[in-house]
């Protein structure tokens, strides 16, 4: 599948953000945890969830999706996590805590997922290890034993997410013990997932902040619950509307989620309201280079938004460098962006950007999903028609992406 784009249109109009894919794996994987009927509501079908549900489904969940609710109920069968879909979704190890919490015993492959870097699964493993899972690799399958896990301090020695997450689900159901988990991560899904599991009983505490605490429950019951926006996806449609121009609105978003992205945008000369739940960005002039960004974890620049903001410095007056301090392989990119003219040149974990008047519409490939949704945005800027293939990589995080592009003026259409 590919789009056609025929870029040059102003965007114009509103649209409502979804759910957050980086909250709603993780709480996929949490509802391992609990045997009753968990409610997710209004969920966006990214690819990436449809692969997760598939998962659960193998391993013995029901999982129904009815009425853009995504129902999950009963109990796992199995706890060899050693399917097929692993081997693409990174987010399957999430499943690795919240079986062991319940079930302590699993079979895990090494996760897949986008490939922006060797994403090593070390922080996870050692986390697991203190509360007390003891670890065999043979085979190329990770075998955990987990009987006699307890509550420990655990000290991430990077404040990695998916870490993050895992050990707080580990934690939740080993009664009685306390966990304490220092050096976390702080992104909003993590508190999300904290909001969840205690939305089913459990007992995490301090989720966005730097130390988390969790004590340990017996069981968890069911819940009915949604997750927050999707800022990865608020913040690339901000980017379209400033790189296209017109004035777009961003409903059902929380713009204190995106404030490095706000600070940076109106450095380069739009124009933004904020509100509780929207945001409105304008912009008709050309944009300007914002001389250098570093990504970092929250709340610094997000990662995710690294490749969509170094397509929009293509076009912005001046020179720029993108330092990309988190995943080493993200800048795959920029040899599609070369061919649309972009002059970029990247040396090691940085890219130095010469903004150039406009870019010229090219056939291009996704080399992965946020440097996907970068080559959509260039589509939409250069004047002409260009096709954007391998889109399999933008479907797995962005949901309806063309649907919500051409709602706002743009001409994009999605074929085989
Ligand atoms: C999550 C997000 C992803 C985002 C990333 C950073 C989800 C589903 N995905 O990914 O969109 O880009 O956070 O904001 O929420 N690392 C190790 N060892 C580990 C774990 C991580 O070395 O055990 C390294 C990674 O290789 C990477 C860095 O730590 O360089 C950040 O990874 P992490 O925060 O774990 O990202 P993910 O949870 O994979």
């Amino acid at each position: 599948m590919k789009y056609v784009v025929n870029g040059g249109n102003k965007l114009f109009g509103k649209i409502t953000v979804d759910s957050a894919k980086n909250s709603i794996l993780p709480v996929i994987a949490a509802t391992i945890m609990c045997d009753e009927e968990c409610v997710i509501k209004n969920i966006p079908l990214y690819l990436d969830v449809i692969e997760m549900s598939a998962i659960l489904e193998k391993l013995g969940k029901k999982v129904e999706v009815k009425d853009d609710n995504l129902i999950i109920s009963g109990e796992i069968r199995s706890t060899s996590v050693i399917m097929a879909e692993t081997k693409t979704l990174r987010s399957s190890i999430f499943m690795m805590g919240s079986i062991l919490s319940k079930y302590r015993k699993a079979i895990f492959t090494y996760p897949g997922g986008c490939d922006i870097g060797k994403r090593p699964i070390d922080i996870h493993l050692e986390g697991l290890e203190k509360l007390g899972v003891k670890f065999t690799f043979a085979n190329d399958l990770i075998y955990c034993d987990a009987d006699k896990m307890k509550g420990s301090e655990i000290t991430l020695n990077f404040p990695s997410v998916g870490a993050t997450e895992n050990l707080m689900m580990a934690s939740t159901l080993i009664e009685g013990e306390i966990t304490v988990i220092k050096n976390c991560a702080r992104e909003p899904e993590i508190v999300d997932l904290a909001n969840f599991i205690n939305s089913m009983g459990g007992k995490v505490y301090g989720a966005g902040y730097e130390t988390i605490v969790i004590f340990g429950v017996k069981r968890l019951h069911g819940t009915i619950y949604k997750c927050i926006m999707d800022r990865i996806a608020t913040g690339t449609y901000l980017i379209a509307g400033a790189m296209c121009g017109g004035r777009i609105e961003l409903a059902g978003t929380n713009p204190n989620f995106l404030l490095p992205l706000i600070v940076f945008l109106r450095n380069s000369g739009c124009k933004i309201d904020l509100f509780s739940d929207k945001i409105i960005l304008e912009n008709f002039t050309r944009l300007k280079s914002i001389g250098k960004i570093e990504t970092e974890t929250y709340p610094g620049f997000p990662t995710d938004l690294q490749s969509p903001v170094l397509v929009m410095q293509t076009i912005s007056k001046g020179t720029s460098i993108v330092h990309e301090t988190v995943f080493e392989a993200r800048f795959k990119v920029v040899s599609e962006l070369a061919k649309m003219g972009a002059k970029i040149n990247v040396s090691e974990r940085y890219a130095t950007i010469v903004g150039v008047q406009k870019l010229k519409p090219a056939n291009v490939i996704c080399p992965d999903l946020r440097g996907g949704a970068g080559l959509v945005l260039a589509a939409l800027s250069a004047k002409g028609r260009s096709e954007v293939d391998e889109i399999f990589h933008v479907e797995r995080g962005y949901y309806n992406l063309e649907k919500n592009l051409k709602n706002l003026g743009a001409n994009i259409e999605k074929t085989e």
